[in-house]
């Protein structure tokens, strides 16, 4: 670990690994002192995501403990993601699973546990449908009293998604009723959302010469990412997405965001063609406490520099 950002607080993640959310992973432990990965379905099925976690953890040469979570939405069944991060979503590679297993606690209670364990000083990073937490705040209304920060990876703030209607994002799409209820229950929250992360790609050259000088980490992520890399070349991105990586830049160093707003942000639940869009109240027009400091843009630099102390790179 390095500078310690976020020496004096401990990061609780919740994901669904996914090959962005490794990158995400590896930059928390390179940094932060990660008490637990809270797992859900999204990318991929909770059986691979799971998996996923546990692998990653070895390759980190870490002890995080791994609690898995929902296996599916709250209300409604979603597609996943297997076409971008893989059918096992770390592109296939049939690495050897890990031999450690997840904890038997729930995702949802690990949340709730380590929020009274760290009352005070716990970040919360959710990479995910929000699933987990949503269902951590149905049975404690109070967690938010004892987080010090919530940083989520989703929405797409002014209508740009990626995910089943045009406005949704992925994480926010996949489970639209616990982003809803996330966003109407938590007082303040930072949102790092998809529309952000497309001005903030990587040249796919630059980020890959980085891969070649970094260590087992980066030959692990290397190795899962190639296909999504070609997936990303193939569909004509200019520039290659990390979006959880994004999110945890934020949640590492919150003084990297160069421009941020705070307003209102809901989630769409029956639109005919906007379900799952998050709708941003950009000029306050309805009153509604301000629940979102919605990053804009931040140290591209700084950004790159922490992906690459991430794998050993720097
Ligand atoms: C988000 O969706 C997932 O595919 C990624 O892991 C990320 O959390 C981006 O929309
Ligand atoms: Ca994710």
């Amino acid at each position: 670990m390095k500078g310690r950002e976020v020496q004096k607080y401990k990061m609780l993640i919740d994901t669904d690994p996914g090959v962005d959310d490794a990158m995400a992973i590896l930059m928390a432990h390179d940094r932060a002192e990660v008490v637990g990965l809270s797992v859900a379905a999204g990318n991929v099925g909770i059986e691979h995501t799971v998996a996923n976690a546990l692998k990653l953890v070895e390759v980190i040469g870490a002890t995080t403990p791994v609690y898995a979570g929902c296996a599916t939405p709250l209300v409604h069944s979603a597609a996943d993601a297997a076409d971008v991060h893989g059918s096992d979503g770390f592109g296939d590679t049939g690495y050897t699973p890990s031999a450690r297993e997840a904890e038997s606690e729930h995702a949802a209670l690990a949340i709730l546990r380590a929020s009274h364990e760290f009352a005070g000083s716990l970040v919360l990073v959710a990479l995910a449908p929000l699933t987990n937490l949503a269902l951590a705040l149905k049975l404690d209304p109070d967690l938010p009293l004892r987080v010090a920060r919530l940083v989520v990876m989703g929405g797409a703030v002014s209508g740009r998604g990626n995910y089943g209607t045009v406005p949704a994002e992925f994480n926010v799409g996949f489970d639209p009723e616990a982003a809803h209820v996330v966003f109407s229950q938590w007082p303040r929250f930072t949102l790092v959302d998809w529309e952000a992360t497309m001005r903030h790609g990587l040249d796919f050259e630059r980020f890959e010469a980085m891969l070649a000088k970094g260590d087992a980490r980066a030959k692990f992520y290397d190795s899962i990412t190639a296909k999504t890399r070609a997936w990303s070349r193939e569909r004509g991105r200019p520039k290659l997405l990390i979006a959880d990586a994004l999110a945890m830049a934020v949640a590492l160093q919150p003084d990297i965001v160069t421009h941020a707003e705070e307003h209102h942000v809901g989630v769409e639940l029956d639109g005919r063609i906007t379900r799952g869009a998050t709708v941003v109240d950009w000029q306050d027009r309805l009153g509604k406490r301000a629940n979102a400091h919605i990053v804009l843009d931040i140290d591209q630099a700084r950004f790159e520099g922490l992906l690459a102390s991430a794998v050993g790179a720097a």
